[in-house]
């Protein structure tokens, strides 16, 4: 009987899927945190999003992945600021909600280093934005963002704003020491901030970590100069000239060089007084100036954590618990319906303003009309909020002893608020979507998409001008942004001719954005960036990838059944065909020509397409990748366009079909002389 190898079983198929899913969201939620500073979920939830996918991961290590946002920290860095390498890595921590896992972190500790004393230290996980600070010979030389832990933003002179951060160091100093910390925005601060700029008809930040992080993308250092800013330090980087020992020492030592230090910290020798400490800190930390979301547990001896290492990602010595979120009731004035980018109607509570862990919340997400009934949310109810990680504002439950019976219960709207249509639920699913394509509100939001940072990256394109430039009717279809020019654009209210040029240059400018980046910002469900980079790699033009078969779509390894399914579907629709052409006659990239793929001009890979098939030695993906790297395409299909089929044990039918075509057929000897 015909086996093919790489056909996986069914719970192996179920998690490959679950995986890519998994990766899709983490990369756009890393993305929306990252670089927009504008998270949509909460920390917890973002957590169990991750750990599920670390779990499948470490399952099924077949389908792990160097790609995958388990295996790289944090975002991308900006593009306005330059960009510093950390002389150490700027690692991230594992996160728990659960004293168990405490727990299980300190037997792991004792396993480890069996027999010997573990003092570890307990102090706060100061809730703001992590930076490096690099000094030599006592001088501030520059601070840079954690950036992808590697490299950072150089954000120097907003730093050197802040006051609680010496630009000479006071004492012996040693020659050159890399210092970590968080900047932070205090609450009180935070607090007048936010009513300053409510009066002045800003928009307000959502929580301090949020106005700290704005803070410093400032590219004038002057704004920055305004924030009531300041910067715990809680550990070294890269150091010459001096011996640490312990961590205990450091915060008098931090001190006596002119930095501030966590002012509460604790060291413990048992798991019991661990625990302990964790929960004193959680009774004095709202005295603290800066806001904290958790303890962190560190290791105290830096001979004991060189022998524990790191992970990929975190040191094995540490572990950072998070305290469950502060609740506050608030009553639940309306309910109102946003339609998203893909149509989705999203019912958002409209709440009585109310201050939940330090920032005024008037609006929170309710996901979808089954998540409502499922908790039971009715019109007028007192509902708890919460803040999870000080982020995102959640219902998490109804005060039902406080009815008295006119609250009403929620029903989601027959037809579109935006545009009227008649609304859908797609079978199976819990979403209602509006599935009229001309639907402001979904062009909206996928303009918005498109020109997002994380997809074709143009400037001065964000809600406010595409709000304006829809409203204006000069927007219609995303590709109309290519037909923009001053003269449309003069028709706009309160938008100067240097905003004007910005944007057309912006524009412009995107035209030469690489190919991945199209295929992202073209909105298709379920494909986030690193499926993007997937598909731009695997097929090396748009062209490949439109025409692309199901079957091909779901073998790739970052793309899955349902992500194949939902690309397949949207290559098919012909107003997506349309919007292809359009964007190709405007000048798009279409192809991926990145060095990579075709370095080697004289390989005999560069421009064929193979189709693997039967028994191989080698996993599929990894025969895939060295054939895609030399500048080749794997297609699931043998037709007479196929240059090469690689064909192994008991290959069967398209082995058939390519003699009766005549398709080159090579078995893996050859196959392996070919790569050379
Ligand atoms: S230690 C190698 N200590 O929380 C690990 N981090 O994911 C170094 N944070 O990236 C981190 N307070 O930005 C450490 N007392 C503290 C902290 C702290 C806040 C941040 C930091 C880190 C993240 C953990």
């Amino acid at each position: 009987m015909p086996t093919v190898s790489w056909r996986v079983s069914d719970p192996e198929s179920a998690a490959r899927e679950r995986i890519c899913q998994l990766r899709g969201e983490i990369e756009e939620h890393n993305r929306r945190y990252y670089e927009d500073a504008t998270p949509t979920i909460e920390d917890r939830e973002y957590d169990a999003l991750y750990r599920e996918l670390a779990d499948l991961e470490q399952r099924f290590p077949g389908f792990s992945s160097p790609d995958s946002p388990t295996q790289r920290v944090g975002g991308a860095p900006l593009k306005a600021f330059s960009q510093v390498t950390h002389r150490a890595p700027m690692l991230s921590l594992d996160n728990t909600y659960s004293e168990q896992e405490v727990v299980e972190f300190y037997r792991r500790l004792e396993r480890l280093l069996p027999n010997e004393k573990i003092p570890v230290v307990i102090e706060p996980k100061v809730d703001g934005v992590a930076v490096s600070l690099l000094y030599e010979n006592g001088k501030l030389r520059y601070a840079a963002t954690r950036g992808d832990g590697t490299t950072g933003d150089n954000i120097t002179r907003n730093i050197r704003t802040i006051r609680s951060v010496p630009a000479q160091l006071k004492g012996t100093a040693p020659k050159l020491l890399e210092v970590r910390g968080e900047v932070f925005m205090d609450k009180a601060g935070f607090t007048k901030l936010n009513a300053a700029r409510e009066e002045a008809g800003l928009p307000v930040f959502m929580n301090p970590r949020n106005a700290a992080a704005g803070s410093l993308k400032q590219l004038d250092s002057a704004i920055t100069a305004q924030r009531p800013l300041g910067v715990v330090v809680y550990g070294t980087g890269a150091i010459k000239g001096a011996e640490l020992e312990q961590h205990s020492k450091l915060f008098r030592w931090f001190k006596t060089l002119g930095f501030s230090a966590a002012e509460k910290w604790w060291v413990a020798e048992s798991v019991e007084d661990t625990l302990h400490a964790i929960h004193e800190l959680d009774r004095v930390r709202h005295a603290f100036a800066y806001q904290t979301d958790g303890a962190v547990v560190k290791v105290d001896l830096f001979a004991q954590r060189d022998r524990l290492g790191f992970t990929a990602k975190s040191p094995r010595w540490a572990i950072a618990y998070k305290y469950e979120a502060e609740r506050v009731e608030t009553r639940l004035l309306d309910i109102l319906i946003q339609v998203g980018r893909t149509g989705v109607l999203t019912p958002v509570a409209a709440l009585e303003p109310v201050t939940v862990s330090g920032s005024r919340v008037a609006r929170a997400t309710l996901h979808n009309e089954e998540e409502v009934h499922r908790k039971d949310i009715r019109i007028g109810d007192v509902v708890l909020l919460e803040k999870a990680g000080e982020v995102i504002p959640a219902v998490v439950a109804v005060r039902t002893d406080l009815r008295t019976g006119v609250e009403r219960e929620f029903r989601m709207p027959k037809n579109c608020p935006e545009c009227s249509s008649v609304v859908q639920k797609d079978a199976g699913q819990v979403a209602v979507r509006c599935v009229n394509a001309q639907c402001p509100a979904q062009l909206r939001r996928r303009l918005e998409h498109f020109a997002s940072r994380g997809a074709m990256d143009i400037e001065g394109l964000g809600e406010a001008m595409v709000g304006q430039l829809v409203s204006h009717g000069l927007l219609h279809h995303v590709s109309d942004v290519y037909s923009l020019d001053a003269e449309k654009l003069v028709t706009l209210e309160r938008v100067g001719e240097k905003s004007i040029k910005n944007l057309l240059d912006a524009i412009e400018r995107s035209k030469t954005q690489p190919l991945w980046r199209l295929i992202f910002g073209l909105g298709i469900l379920h494909v986030g960036v690193s499926a993007s980079r997937a598909l731009s790699r695997h097929f090396g033009s748009m062209d490949a990838l439109t025409e692309s078969s199901l079957e091909e779509l779901q073998q790739i390894a970052d793309v899955g059944d349902v992500v194949g399914r939902s690309i397949h579907a949207f290559f098919q629709e012909p107003a997506n065909r349309e919007l292809l052409k359009r964007l190709r006659s405007a000048g798009l990239r279409m192809i991926d020509d990145s060095p990579r793929a075709f370095s080697n001009q004289t390989s005999p890979f560069v421009g064929s397409t193979w189709v693997i098939t039967g028994t191989l030695s080698k996993p599929r993906d990894e025969i895939a990748e060295a054939i895609i790297s030399r500048g080749g395409k794997v297609s699931g299909s043998v037709s007479k366009k196929t240059s090469y089929v690689l064909a192994g044990q008991d290959a069967g039918s398209k082995l058939e079909k390519a003699r009766k075509l005549g398709v080159r057929v090579a078995d893996e000897a050859r196959f392996r002389e070919m790569l050379g």
